[in-house]
């Protein structure tokens, strides 16, 4: 009786411009995929990560539920870009009360916020490679504004919000599960949004360095929409392919070229970064998510311009999915924009 399990919860993840609902059943056999749909929200109604059009989204999560038959009402969900701050920080080693005081009263200057504004949570990552006598710690701090909207936003739709996670966090969090193998390599995961880039590089697990950029697809949208003096909506649809429009492919195929050359470029910058630092290794493997996967000249440029291999995520990897209910085809097409609503899915509600 999975339903009735106290700790039993859906994952939601609110893009920008794709909202993404999972349910996960547990059972003797493994991890059963049970539901998964995504619904567009319009433009413009989160805008930066905050909540620009409350009533729209709401209405538009109540539909997916509904649409999807989902009765369960705890949810995840997960934040990211500007009001989500994670750092990594040296501290020396020191018990866990002591700890948390530091983090409290040092951490004003990690953070651009007034410390009264944010929810903070910290996690130690372990021995720093410098010294023995000193340990990194993973900062987080949220904007409580922010969370308060979310809030607002769920309960707006009906549902009850247990956990709210990071966006990179949920990821990781499918990425650990999944049957990769040689963790030991350095791997750098990139999930390219509508609005936002996510850089998280790992190895065995750990989290070395963690970065969030403006990039995404709507840069393409963007552009084509004013270049052909059409609807960012009208654009949207072309860039993807929901309408073809035959005439002018070329020049929409260059502007996705550009754009993916210049996420390109930001990347092999963070990566450069991170290689020329001490101790730091070269990043073997990159795997990416997001609807910015679809991109032409992505993944070709990364694997152009970086010595790594690059793949795309595959989170039905770590789960059982019935092919009569989910078509391979269909899982296919949303393997990489559903990752952080499965990686939101498998958190429980005691989950920290
Ligand atoms: N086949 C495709 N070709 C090009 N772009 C695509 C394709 N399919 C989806 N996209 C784009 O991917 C974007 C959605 O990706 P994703 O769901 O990862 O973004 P999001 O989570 O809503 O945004 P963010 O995380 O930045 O808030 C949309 O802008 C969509 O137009
Ligand atoms: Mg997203």
């Amino acid at each position: 009786m999975i339903f009735g399990k106290k700790d039993h919860l859906v994952g939601l993840d609110i893009g920008s411009s794709f909202i993404k609902v999972a349910e996960i059943k547990v059972t003797g056999k493994g991890h059963v995929l049970n539901k998964l749909g995504m619904s567009r929200i319009p433009p413009g109604s989160i805008v930066e990560g905050r909540i620009a059009d409350m009533a729209a989204i709401a209405d538009t999560i109540r539909l997916l539920f509904k649409t999807q038959k989902i009765r369960e009402k705890n949810v995840a969900i997960s934040t990211g870009g500007h009001s989500v701050v994670i750092k990594t920080i040296n501290t020396i080693v020191k018990d866990e009360a002591q700890l948390h005081d530091t983090i409290y009263s040092e951490a004003e200057q990690y953070i651009p916020y007034d410390i009264d504004d944010v929810n903070i949570d910290y996690q130690v990552l372990g021995e720093s490679d410098f010294s023995p006598d000193q340990m990194n710690v993973l900062l987080v701090a949220v904007k409580k504004d922010l969370v308060s909207e979310y809030i607002e936003l769920i309960q707006l739709a009906g549902l009850n919000p247990k956990i709210i996670d990071v966006d990179t966090f949920a990821l990781q969090n499918v990425y650990e599960i999944l049957p990769y193998e040689n963790r030991e390599k350095t791997t750098l995961l990139i999930d390219v949004g509508a609005s936002k880039t996510s850089l998280n590089i790992l190895k065995a697990n750990a989290s070395l360095m963690m970065r969030d950029t403006m990039s995404g697809t709507n840069q393409i949208i963007e552009e084509v929409s004013s270049q052909f003096d059409i609807s960012p909506d009208e654009a949207e649809q072309v860039v993807n392919g929901e309408i073809n429009d035959v005439a002018n492919q070329d020049a929409i195929g260059e502007i996705s070229r550009q754009v993916a050359q210049s996420w390109c470029s930001e990347i092999c910058e963070v990566v450069n970064t991170y290689q020329s630092g001490v101790n730091d290794e070269k990043v073997e493997k990159i795997i990416l998510s997001g609807g910015g996967v679809f991109v032409e000249g992505f993944k070709d440029g990364l694997l152009s311009e970086l010595e790594a291999d690059v793949s795309i995520i595959n989170p039905f990897e770590c789960l059982l999915v019935n092919e009569r209910k989910f078509p391979a085809s269909y899982i296919e097409k949303v393997a990489a924009m559903a990752a952080i609503s499965i990686g939101l899915a498998l958190r429980r509600v005691d989950d920290k």
